[in-house]
């Protein structure tokens, strides 16, 4: 039976491992367990030391160079020579809390807001993706008085004691919250003779009723654009559409997490939830917003907005300071210098081609799936069909041993979750899939 993986254990490093290691390694391990303790999370079967970063490319401690296929954050490609120019020279003349008027503060949350449709047009700022679903949580509440919510089954949407509860993927043991309903994530293979639209507004209709028979009412649905930790469910491109009229039309908010397909990933505009021809009631978004530089952010209305900061007021010391701002802008230059939308657009569709081309060869390949740069390959057994994390686990420590680092995803950790950073190319793209041929031929 296959069993639902905890997202953090996903190409976990374990200590019980150590003793196999080199010396040096083991001792730097050592030292980061003694400091970190309990809560120290490491990837790999033998974790990297890492040195340094450009480009689509990280250089471990020995000069070792790995092409980099798993980091989001640094979205526009590592240490960004802009983005850090950016970044110290903002540093060097002016940098404080948010409550003065700083010139290169309201440009950058002009020039965010210009790429959201009306009537998305104000914009909170702050430093995690998980500040901004916790503040989207807080919105919703307070707009329609109600406190359930809905998310899918392997959704995470970070890490406050709040927004923990509407992320099943990173539960231990414990159950999802009272006021928390789950449904399956949208998987076209599940709805094989039914509209996929369809078929996941119906899972919502009945989760929200349900939130309503135990007296919790209904106060939102999040969605991560790509369903990621799900294990990447882009298309058909649409499918949000019978949800978000059915949320509205129950006087829920839409609020879309953008933390993993915004800023350009999905090849097809800046934002996930566009791709799918919606404009939700809310919008988070994170990670690559500043390439590095802690930086998250919600968007939703002025009538939103003033329900929310009726109740209570929000500051947040860091967000959206005058640095933040400088790295955010820097971003937003680079994805239009840079042509990094059409970019994952292009390089993404050789990238999937490829490995489409893979599954036809590899019964171990049990699908390909995604869009832009994000995309998401199941491994499951060639005779039963069922989920083979064992093999997604073997494939990313070979792609490792072959210079490429690659992570999973998905309920039972059997995807590769394939999402390098935006100026990853076409020949990285043939790169990765060779090295992928050469592994999976071996293990055949
Ligand atoms: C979809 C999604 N939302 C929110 C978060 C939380 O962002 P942060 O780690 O910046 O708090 C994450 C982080 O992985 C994420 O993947």
């Amino acid at each position: 039976m296959s069993v639902a993986k905890q997202i953090l254990d996903l190409n976990r490093f374990d200590a019980g491992k150590a003793s196999s290691m080199p010396p040096v390694l083991a001792e730097r391990v050592q030292r980061r367990q003694a400091t970190f303790g309990a809560a120290s999370v490491l990837f790999y079967e033998q974790p990297i030391e890492m040195a340094r970063g450009e480009g689509a490319y990280l250089y471990d401690t020995n000069g070792t160079r790995y092409l980099d296929v798993y980091n989001n954050v640094p979205s526009v490609g590592h240490c960004h020579p802009r983005v850090v120019a950016a970044i110290a020279a903002q540093a060097a003349t002016l940098n404080t809390n948010t409550r003065y008027l700083v010139r290169i503060v309201e440009t950058y949350a002009e020039r965010l807001l210009a790429t959201f449709p009306a009537p998305l047009c104000n914009l909170v700022m702050t430093c995690t993706g998980s500040e901004a679903n916790d503040v989207a949580l807080r919105i919703a509440e307070n707009v329609t008085g109600a406190r359930g919510f809905i998310v899918t089954k392997s959704a995470y949407h970070g890490n406050t004691s709040a927004v923990e509860h509407i992320s099943p993927s990173s539960f231990k043991s414990q159950n999802t919250a009272p006021h928390v309903r789950t449904v399956p994530a949208p998987d076209p293979r599940d709805a094989p003779d039914a509209d996929i639209g369809m078929q996941f507004a119906a899972q919502i209709q009945a989760a929200i009723d349900d939130l309503r028979t135990h007296g919790h009412g209904f106060a939102g649905f999040f969605a991560d654009s790509i369903f990621s930790s799900d294990g990447i469910f882009a298309d058909p491109p649409g499918f949000l559409q019978q949800a978000a009229a059915l949320i509205r039309k129950e006087g829920g908010l839409f609020v879309a997490d953008e933390v993993q397909p915004g800023f350009g990933r999905t090849g097809a505009g800046m934002w996930g939830f566009a791709r799918h021809g919606i404009i939700p009631d809310i919008v988070t978004m994170g990670k690559p917003m500043g390439n590095g530089f802690p930086m998250g952010g919600v968007v939703t209305s002025p009538d939103h907005l003033a329900a929310f900061t009726r109740k209570t007021s929000y500051f947040n010391t860091f967000g959206g300071n005058p640095v933040a701002a400088a790295a955010g802008l820097a971003v937003l230059d680079v994805i239009a210098d840079e042509n990094l939308i059409a970019n994952a657009a292009q390089a993404g569709g050789v990238l999937k081609d490829g490995l489409l081309a893979l599954k036809s060869t590899f019964g171990q390949i049990g699908d390909v799936r995604g869009a832009g740069l994000f995309i998401g390959l199941d491994f499951n057994n060639q005779t039963t069909g069922a989920p083979d994390p064992a093999m997604a686990s073997y494939v990313i420590n070979a792609m490792k041993q072959h210079g490429i680092l690659i992570g999973a995803a998905g309920l039972y950790g059997h995807t590769l979750k394939i999402r390098p950073p935006l100026c990853f190319n076409t020949s990285n793209a043939a790169f990765f899939v060779e090295t992928l041929r050469t592994i999976l031929s071996g293990a055949n």
